[in-house]
């Protein structure tokens, strides 16, 4: 995590201007303005849709910035969402919000799950009292979100074959790159978003090749813990 308000207060300092990529956090939980950032981003791909059926975005920002910047920007070349998208986008912040609620009391369930299993070695959740910037997290965030990573234990076997084949081993829990949605969606951020960095990059974000990123959508917690108990129990045999 980054500290919003000291990064904003150090960057004003010297006359440079804060953007956040708020898409992990969401517009419910943290609000970056309030701290002192300058423009905040959304891919509304994510939780914002959150049913995987538009590709949209947002920047919020002030509104001489926007007139300024970002409308002639747009009028220029032409990244305009066409209405119909634009309303499903619109249809879905009367949700957001509940959404985003039960998504994180799903994701505190399954994070008192995968602490009590043997099999799952690390967790990365900023509402986990055990996390290294918890009392960040508290200060800036509202809750902790709908994105939890973990580690799963390392065996002498293959660390990728063993993520993957956890990764497999689930039925309910589907295997994409999105996050934010209704559906439950499991990824390896090794090979697929953090593929492109070297392997210094990837030690220094602690992206390894046992780790998994969980996005938890709206199922009935009870199913998505059973599926994630399953897959550790076949993968684990
Ligand atoms: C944190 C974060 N920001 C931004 C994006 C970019 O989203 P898009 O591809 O919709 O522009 C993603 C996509 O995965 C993301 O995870």
């Amino acid at each position: 995590l980054v500290d919003i308000k000291e990064v904003s207060n150090l960057a004003h300092k010297c006359g440079a201007l804060v953007v956040v990529d708020n898409v992990f956090a969401t517009p419910i939980l943290q609000k970056p303005l309030k701290f002192g950032a300058d423009i905040v981003m959304y891919s509304a791909t994510k939780h914002i849709d959150g049913q995987g059926r538009v590709l949209g975005g947002a920047i919020l920002s002030s509104k001489n910035f926007c007139e300024k910047f970002i409308r002639p920007f747009i009028r220029n070349t032409g990244p305009s969402l066409s209405p119909f998208n634009a309303w499903i986008l619109l249809k879905s912040l009367d949700t957001i919000e509940l959404r985003v609620e039960k998504q994180c009391e799903n994701t505190h369930k399954i994070l008192d799950f995968l602490k009590s299993s043997k099999n799952i070695q690390k967790i990365y959740y900023p509402f986990d009292p055990n996390f290294k910037q918890y009392n960040l997290a508290k200060k800036q965030m509202i809750d902790g979100g709908t994105i939890i990573s973990f580690e799963l234990k390392n065996t002498k076997k293959d660390k990728k074959k063993l993520a993957f084949n956890f990764l497999n081993n689930l039925e309910l829990i589907d295997i994409s790159n999105n996050l934010g949605d209704t559906k439950s969606l499991i990824t390896h951020p090794d090979t697929t978003t953090h593929h492109r960095l070297s392997e210094k990059e990837k030690i220094s974000l602690r992206i390894t090749k046992n780790l998994v990123r969980l996005s938890v959508g709206l199922e009935d917690v009870n199913d998505l813990i059973d599926d994630i108990k399953s897959s550790l129990i076949k993968t684990y045999k």
